[in-house]
């Protein structure tokens, strides 16, 4: 009998034995394999951080100071005065597209920085954001701009889903704490979004919610109960710019911002920008191609990429210096469209002064 009771023991002793001997060597393979392919991937990830293209001309011709706007002084006079010393206001700049209003905003910001009382640190942030993009999902999941909870049921097999935590998501008004948001195209912005906003502004902080998020729950660490308890912080200054009419953004949004307007350039501004960022490439043009691509483009967007596309003609073809009719055939190839009302003259803009209205 004993002997039986000995063999049984040893039986089992023998099959726990191989059990969990098994599962160490197949745990230690699996985590083996995973070390490698993390492995492999880092090296990709490496190799494709060592590639580097050079500079778009579009980067290197963007105005570093406020002295390179061309052709909007009284809309950046505005936009200063409204970011200017103790109390920044929220700013709409309205304007047609390529005309300048988010490299103002850029220039505008890195002087205001320093203007006396300014709340604003010298490395406040200055987040950039397409509305356009700003969209969230129906139910919450993901929302770029507000912030979001990623419930558990969700997260999977990661820590903090098997523990059933909740974990929030810092969206980009959290991310502008302190600074400027930048919403492009805020016109674009979908109305549930646009109330969101407005609370956040009100509150200047974001208040999260999860079914999952229990108080009680020992599990939940500090800074997750402290998210759910005080919320995130979202204290900034919005920049919102539009291509529509003011007529066509909410009036909810108009009320709490001042108002600033961005002219058309004229075509002695594109001249002006052409001649600056070829300045700034070191591309040099014969005389006229200024004229020449200012005939052909509405802003200054267009213009900069028509002198990058006769820049690389000549280029391609061996010619150190842009010709007239290296901007025309560039022109006429990428069927720009010549424009065919005179151009407005300097003191000729087309949209009135910029204003600015008090809250
Ligand atoms: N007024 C200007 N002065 C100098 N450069 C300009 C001006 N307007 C446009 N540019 C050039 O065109 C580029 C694009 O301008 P920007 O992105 O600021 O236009 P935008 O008004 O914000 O256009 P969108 O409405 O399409 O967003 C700038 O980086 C700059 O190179
Ligand atoms: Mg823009």
């Amino acid at each position: 009998m004993s002997n039986f009771t000995a063999f049984v023991q040893l039986a089992a002793a023998v099959i726990v034995g191989m059990y969990f001997f098994t599962r160490i060597r197949t745990e230690s393979a699996d985590s083996r394999a995973a070390r490698e392919e993390s492995k492999v991937e880092a090296e990709k990830l490496n190799a494709l951080r060592r590639i580097h293209l050079s500079e778009p001309m579009t980067e290197m011709s963007r105005p570093g100071h406020i002295t390179d706007i061309i052709g909007q002084e009284d809309g950046i006079r505005a936009l200063r005065s409204a970011l200017w010393g103790a109390h920044p206001q929220h700013v709409l700049i309205y304007g047609p597209p390529g005309v300048g209003k988010t490299a103002a905003a850029r220039v505008v910001m890195e002087e205001v920085k320093k203007s006396p009382g300014t709340p604003f640190g010298k490395n406040a942030a200055f987040v950039e954001a397409d509305a356009a993009i700003m969209r969230c999902d129906e139910r919450g999941f993901a929302d770029p701009l507000i912030g979001s909870v990623h419930d558990p049921i969700y997260q999977g097999a990661g820590a903090m889903g098997v523990s059933g935590i909740p974990q929030p998501k810092p969206g980009a008004v959290t991310r502008a704490h302190g600074g400027i948001l930048f919403l492009d195209e805020i016109g674009e912005l979908p109305n549930e979004q646009i109330n969101k906003l407005l609370k956040v502004l009100e509150d200047r902080r974001v208040t999260l919610e999860s079914a999952y998020y229990s108080r009680g729950n020992k599990n939940v660490p500090a800074y997750i109960r402290d998210v759910f308890e005080n919320g995130l912080p979202a204290d900034f200054r919005l920049i919102g710019a539009t291509t529509r009419r003011p007529e066509r953004i909410p009036e909810a949004i108009r009320s709490r911002c001042v108002e600033v307007y961005f002219n058309p350039l004229t075509r002695a501004d594109i001249v002006r920008i052409v001649t600056e960022s070829a300045m700034r490439c070191g591309v040099a043009i014969e005389n006229g191609v200024r004229e020449l691509i200012a005939d052909y483009s509405s802003n200054g967007r267009e213009a900069v990429k028509l002198l990058q596309s006769s820049s690389n003609l000549a280029r391609m073809e061996g010619r150190a210096v842009v010709s007239v009719a290296d901007a025309k055939w560039a022109a006429e190839a990428g069927r720009y469209k010549k424009r065919k009302e005179p151009f407005l003259k300097e003191n000729e803009k087309i949209v009135d002064i910029s204003i600015i209205k008090p809250k």
